[in-house]
């Protein structure tokens, strides 16, 4: 049985101070990792927080971060047009896709403008298998983001059972998010895909955040999809002050 990485907390002021100190995390491991194998690949969040995070990428000085190396995946998508304003794969092509010497071939987004989410999800499972050949061995890391319910990537928790998650067989789903959610259809890794990362690095901010924070956290509440994802090697979290008040005791 393989240990399950205790989280770490990083607890910053606020967003800026998150995302600058994520951004140090990660520029790290990538630099690290890179001396002694030739790729890294990350898969990206979505939503609204990692957006500094991306920009503060995208600012860091020419070398720092070898984009000839790096392969960019998305852990969910909204199953609309690439340039539609919700698309994940829109928020990081304008905060960073645009502004770094990626080469195309190395950025994967999810397949949105295929005919259906299940073609879709049927399509990445397929990008995903073309670049891991173990699903228990998949990113070197994945950022993810919490929503105040719990989510994480595309995975709601009334969405089919936490066992059901934990044990799914499929790489990427096709699923439809709560109506309190904008956008309905959805494309997901799973909790398997997603745990088979090295890394898994949470970004949350705001208050709005600090119950489901607390379920996580310090309940490890199963029936919350964040508190899902056990990565292979590190599992981080980068909280503001307004969602993580002060550290437990
Ligand atoms: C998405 C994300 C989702 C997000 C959380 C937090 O597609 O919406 O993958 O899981 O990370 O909903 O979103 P915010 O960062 O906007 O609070």
């Amino acid at each position: 049985m393989s240990s399950v990485p205790s989280p770490t907390v990083n607890r910053c002021p606020d967003l800026a101070a998150l995302s600058r100190a994520a951004a140090r995390d990660l520029t790290t491991d990538i630099q690290e990792t890179l001396r002694t194998q030739d790729r890294y690949t990350l898969a990206l969040a979505g939503g609204s927080t990692p957006e500094r995070l991306y920009a503060l990428l995208a600012a860091e000085e020419e070398g720092a971060l070898p984009w000839s190396q790096i392969h960019l995946f998305w852990g969910d998508e909204r199953f609309v047009p690439a340039d539609h304003p919700k698309s994940n794969t829109r928020m990081a092509t304008d905060t960073l896709l645009e502004a770094v010497p990626i080469p195309d071939h190395q950025v994967h987004p999810m397949p949105t403008h295929l005919a259906s989410p299940d073609a879709a999800a049927a399509a990445y499972t397929e990008t995903l298998q073309e670049h891991f050949a173990d699903r228990s061995r998949t990113f070197d890391t994945v950022l993810l983001g919490l929503g105040s319910d719990g989510h994480t990537a595309s995975l709601f928790p009334e969405t089919g059972t936490a066992e059901a998650r934990r044990s799914d067989d499929a790489w990427v789903r096709a699923v439809t998010a709560p109506p309190r959610h904008e956008i309905s259809p959805r494309l997901t890794c799973t909790i398997p895909t997603l745990s088979g990362a090295r890394r898994a690095v949470f970004l949350v901010a705001g208050e709005e955040k600090r119950a489901a924070l607390t379920q996580v956290l310090d309940h490890a509440d199963p029936s919350l999809p964040a508190a899902q994802i056990r990565p292979r090697d590190t599992l981080l979290w980068f909280v503001d002050a307004a969602a993580r008040p002060s550290s437990p005791e």
